[in-house]
Order: structure tokens, then sequence, then C-alpha cells
């Protein structure tokens, strides 16, 4: 029987979607309004079953909405909105404990198939592993009862597919938080809340010490170096592993908080991040000495919610977006930094949603913005979300296109950040000629300052003379765009 034939027996209408970890866990979620399904083999299923009910009492426990030999279907949120799973993380109830005890205590608290320590010691050696063991640290972490099932709150969404982590080696009063971590030793992306995480990181550290220990070749390899940068982090800083770093990049780029003696752990996150990065028409390179391995890189795991309040701090008020307009949207923090400088009239040549031209009316040297897209119902939506942060009366709303708009009005700067090719953009390099807005002849003719905001792949050498580039870095120090800026050619009206 398929699977899908085995989940209609549930008789709710489901939706399927692949689970994208290659670890324990069904192949394939069913989500429907208010409910999550999924379907394994009878034994599992019996297994699963048998440990729903031994938690049932717990204030924690999911409640099974229905089951057949081969399926189970949880509750997930009474109100149900359109994505089942978020409103299912985000109902569940959490038991928040702080636990004081040292790093040993604290990681025998963790189930594992192998002793952690005599792993650790293979890593980073005896003494090193000892000082560790010995530490005292004060940890916080989400605790449950014995559940065969899966729980909501480990249910998480991760990047490229919906992340199932199983319940099975929970302990009563320990952690399945090895269960946790799980997506971040795969690659998939990391469900920690935030980057001071000691529940976070001593799970990661005992998942990873089990890679290292059961996995072959690279991947061994691979789990040993990034175990090590967890020690790092979890001992003082003084004992922190220091590797030379230089770093080739183009001459704008400040590379200086990766250059010279830094942390293991800094400078497997510029590799990651920056080594073969095309960046303004050049590549960088990162060489570290000792050479290290990059890892796998693992994006945080963020909710959707805190994602869009990123765009807009006032998301919650009732912003407007569509699909395309959400895509293109700068990071609120972004618009900021776009708009420093801005003064006088100010036209926004593609204003989208608003994100950039709300940024520039809240200046208070900005006298007037005027906010310009060819497509009506952004320009509405824009107009929608500058009410929101009550600048709407300090931006003139104009449908049309830009060209004609420069032509007749006179303003002080021109900010342009053109369609970048959706979302398929070339990611290895592109020049004028590749945006679907074609801003040089906008840059020829306006005479004011100018502020270009441009995929982080545009390579900016291609650019008339008298432009300076800087990265558009989000919170966590990745390079988004570029932001390109060239001052006025003479004042207004001379
Ligand atoms: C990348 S989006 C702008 C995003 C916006 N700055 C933000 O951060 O929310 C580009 C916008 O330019 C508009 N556009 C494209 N060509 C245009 C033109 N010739 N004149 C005016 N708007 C144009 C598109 O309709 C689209 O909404």
């Amino acid at each position: 029987m398929r699977d899908d034939e085995v989940i209609a027996e549930l008789g709710m209408p489901l939706e399927a979607r692949p689970s994208a970890l290659p670890f324990d866990g069904p192949r394939t979620w069913w989500i429907g309004d208010g409910i999550v399904a999924w379907c394994a083999s009878e034994a599992r299923v019996r297994d699963e079953l048998a440990g729903l009910a031994r938690g049932a009492a717990h204030p924690l426990a999911p409640r099974v909405v229905a089951h057949t030999a081969r399926a189970i279907a949880l509750a997930a949120s009474p109100d149900a909105p359109e994505d089942a799973l978020e409103a299912l993380v985000a109902s569940a109830p959490r038991e928040v404990r702080t636990i004081e005890a040292t790093v040993r205590a604290h990681l025998e608290g963790i189930a594992s198939p192998i002793s952690v320590p005599r792993a650790l010691a293979r890593i980073v050696g005896r003494a090193r592993t000892d000082r560790l063991l010995a530490r005292t640290l004060r940890v916080t972490t989400r605790v449950g009862p014995i559940l065969g099932g899966v729980h909501p709150a480990w249910l998480r969404r991760a990047e490229g597919g919906v992340a199932s982590l199983s319940m099975r080696h929970a302990q009563h009063e320990g952690w399945s938080a090895i269960d946790l971590v799980a997506p971040e030793v795969f690659g998939l992306g990391a469900l920690r809340d935030d980057d001071d995480d000691a529940a976070y990181d001593l799970a990661l550290l005992a998942a990873l010490a089990r890679e290292a220990t059961l996995a072959r070749g690279d991947d061994a390899e691979d789990a040993a170096e990034r175990a090590r940068d967890v020690v790092d982090r979890l001992m003082p800083r003084d004992t922190a592993r220091a590797v030379r770093v230089r770093v080739e990049a183009p001459a704008w780029l400040d590379t200086s908080r990766w250059r010279g003696d830094i942390p293991a752990a800094k400078a497997r996150w510029a590799l990651r991040e920056l080594d073969g990065l095309p960046l303004g028409g050049e590549i960088v390179r990162v060489h570290v000495d000792p050479p290290l391995r990059a890892g796998r890189a693992a994006p945080p795991w963020r909710p959707r919610s805190e994602r869009r309040r990123e765009l807009f701090s006032r998301w919650d008020r009732g912003i407007q977006a569509d699909d395309e307009g959400l895509f293109s949207a700068t990071p609120e923090a972004l618009a900021d930094r776009i708009a420093e400088g801005a003064h006088g009239v100010v036209i926004d040549g593609t204003c989208g949603i608003g994100s950039i031209a709300i940024a520039l009316a809240r200046r208070p040297e900005v006298r007037e913005v005027i906010a310009v897209d060819l497509d009506t119902s952004r320009l509405a939506m824009a107009a929608h979300n500058a009410r929101i942060y009550d600048v709407a009366s300090r931006i003139r709303f104009v449908h049309g296109d830009v060209h004609d708009v420069i032509a007749r009005e006179r303003a002080d700067v021109l900010v342009l950040d053109p369609p970048w090719g959706g979302r398929d953009y070339d990611r290895a390099r592109v020049v004028a000629e590749d945006l679907a807005l074609d801003v040089r002849p906008l840059i020829a003719t306006f005479e004011g300052a100018i502020v270009l905001k441009l995929p982080r792949s545009f390579d900016v050498r291609t650019l008339p003379p008298g432009f300076v580039t800087e990265p558009g870095v989000d919170a966590r120090g990745g390079i988004k765009m570029l932001i390109v800026r060239r001052a006025a050619q003479r004042p207004r009206g001379a």
C-alpha cells in the first residue's frame, strides 16, 4: 500500500510535504487544517502509540486525533492558520527548566549510544576534555515526558523542508535535545533560538561526538572539527584555538574582523560564508593557517514571524505585501542604512512595497519622498505600509516609469533598487544589462546624489567612476547586497 493510500484511510483532508531529514523519521508529513500526520511501519506506529499513551497525562503531550495501523494524526493549533505546522509549533506548551551542573552531569543526561567523554578525549585530547567536563554550566532547557511520538515543540521547519524530530530517546527528567540538533549536524539548518544557548551547544557537542565516532571518512573528520568549535565556545575565551587568516577581497570590503590571529570558529565562519564568494565582480578567497575545514553550513532557523519583523518591525500591525514585493523588500535595518545621508527631495525610483521609501521618509533631513513604481497594486501597498509607519504624508506616490519621473521632477537624491531578475538571479556575476531596469541612462542623466541597491554579485567595476561600494550586511553578518553611492555632480539649482 502506498503512503498516500495509508494516509487516506485516516479520512481527513491532508496535504503531503516531503521530509528533508536523512535520519530516523517519516519520509513524508501530511499537514491539514490543524493536523499533522505521518505513516510508518506497523511496528513503529505501535511503538509510537504506546509511547504517546504512556505520556498522555503529561501537560505537554500531543493529542492523537486519529490513527490506523500504519498512520497517526496529531492535533495542531485549534485555530489552524494557513500554515498548520507553524501553528502546531507555536501552540505547543513548553516547560522551561534551569539546571546548574557540571558539563559531565549535563552530558550524562543526554541519551547517546556512545560515551561522549571518551569520544571527546579522542577529538580534543584528554586534558582539555577533563577541564571541560569539570566546568559548571547553568543551562536552560525544555523538558518533556517520555513520549514515543513526536512532540510539537520539537517539530520545526528547517531550510528546504520540514524537520521531524523524534523523541524516541527522551528520558523522563532528561533531554531529547540530541534530536533537536540533528538538522544542524546534517547541515540542514540550526534550530537554536539564540547564539548563547548552552543547552543547545551541549546537545550539539554530544551529537557531533556521536557522528565523529560512528561516521566514516570526511563526515567523521568534519564532525570532529565542528565538535572542536563547540568546545571552544563552551570553554573560556583565552583557551580558544587561534588560527591565522588572510583574506583576498575587493579593496572596498573591510576584512579586518577576519584577518590575523582569530578563533578557529570565526575562521570557519569566514571560510563558509566568504571563501569563493562572488562579490562586486571579484571572488573572495580566505586562507587559513593551519588549514581548517569549513564544515557544513547550517543557516540558523528562525520562525517566519521573526523573519517578517526583520523586514518590517511593524509587520504585526498589518503590513501588506505581494509575493514579489516581499521577496525584494529590503530588511528595515538595511533600508535605514541605504537612507543614511539622504536629504531634501528624494526619489525612490522603484519603491515596491515601500521599505526604502519609508526609511527615507523617517529621516528628518528628508523633506519629501517621491515614491515611484510601475506596479499600481504594489504602490498601493507601499502607501498602506507608509501609513503604518506614520510617514504617508511625507511621501508622494507616483504611478509610472522612473525615467519619466526624473525627467520632470527636481530632486536631490535618487535611490534605485532595480529588480535583480527574480529568485534565480545570477549569483556568480551580474552587470547592468542583466537587471530588469537598466540603471545606466538614469545614472547618466541624474545630477544629484545616487544610491543603488544591487546584488552582491554585481560587477561594480563596470559602473562609471565616482561610485563607492559598501556591503549591505544583515544582523548575522552575512553580506546580503551591495549599497553603491555617488555624490551629487553639482548642487541642485547650480
Ligand atoms: C526590487 S523591487 C523594489 C523593492 C523596494 N525597494 C523595497 O525594498 O521594498 C523593484 C521594483 O521596481 C519596479 N520597477 C521596475 N521597473 C521600473 C520602472 N522603469 N519604473 C518604476 N518602477 C519600476 C518593480 O515594479 C518593482 O516593484
